[in-house]
């Protein structure tokens, strides 16, 4: 079993998403003890805001690009190869500004691409990587899962939504909330590794 854990918390040691996606791995390697793991942090070298040039490149059929367009589509390429090579995929998922952190963004913006990770026919849209599992670890200072915040979370059912397009269904989700909430900081990682089930 191939792993790829994706990190989007740029605090490094201090990091809770970071912690959480550590032990998602950890017991996935327990229960799987062949499996390789590979990390891919990507607010280091991260993917660029999607330009011009990377648009028109997505668009443009491969044998038709120039050889700018052919440098531009080299980060889309080698994230999706990246993604279909893993048969799991844990994320790191920091909530900033009731969202993502820009870095994992990013990465999405570059693996979604028609005819690569999506396709349309008459029958509508039909997601092209299939037969993933995704572990998602959040991480808040708030809570989410219940209460009238629930309705500010645009992290959980933003992944759900996106992966669920391009055909990845199978996602499990871990959180740490309340990270900033004095009564529920300190055990609020421990709760969450305490809730894995693999
Ligand atoms: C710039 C920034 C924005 C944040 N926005 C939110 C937010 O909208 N809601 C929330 O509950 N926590 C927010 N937080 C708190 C983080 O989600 C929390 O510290 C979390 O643990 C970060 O993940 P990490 O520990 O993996 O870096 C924010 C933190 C930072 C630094």
């Amino acid at each position: 079993m191939k792993i790829l854990q994706l990190i989007s918390s740029p605090r490094g040691a201090a990091s809770t998403s970071i912690k959480l996606s550590e032990a998602i791995v950890e017991k996935l390697q327990e229960a799987n003890p062949d499996s390789t793991v590979k990390v891919h942090d990507l607010t280091k070298n991260g993917f660029p805001h999607l330009e011009e040039v990377h648009i028109n490149s997505f668009f443009t059929p491969a044998e038709n690009r120039s050889p700018e367009l052919v440098e531009a589509v080299k980060h889309s390429d080698e994230a999706i190869a990246e993604l279909k090579d893993a048969d799991v995929i844990v994320i790191g998922v920091p909530m900033y500004n009731f969202s993502l952190h820009s870095s994992l963004k990013a990465w999405i913006d570059h693996i979604c691409r028609a005819g690569q990770t999506f396709s349309y026919s008459e029958k509508g849209a039909e997601g092209l990587v299939k037969g993933k599992k995704i572990y998602l670890a959040i991480s808040s200072g708030g809570v989410y899962t219940e209460g009238f915040m629930k309705a500010y979370d645009f992290t959980e059912p933003y992944l759900r939504s996106v992966f669920g397009f391009l055909g990845m269904t199978d996602v499990t989700v871990y959180r740490a909330e309340g990270l900033n909430v004095p009564d529920l900081k300190e055990l609020a990682l421990d709760k969450a590794i305490e809730s894995i089930e693999i």
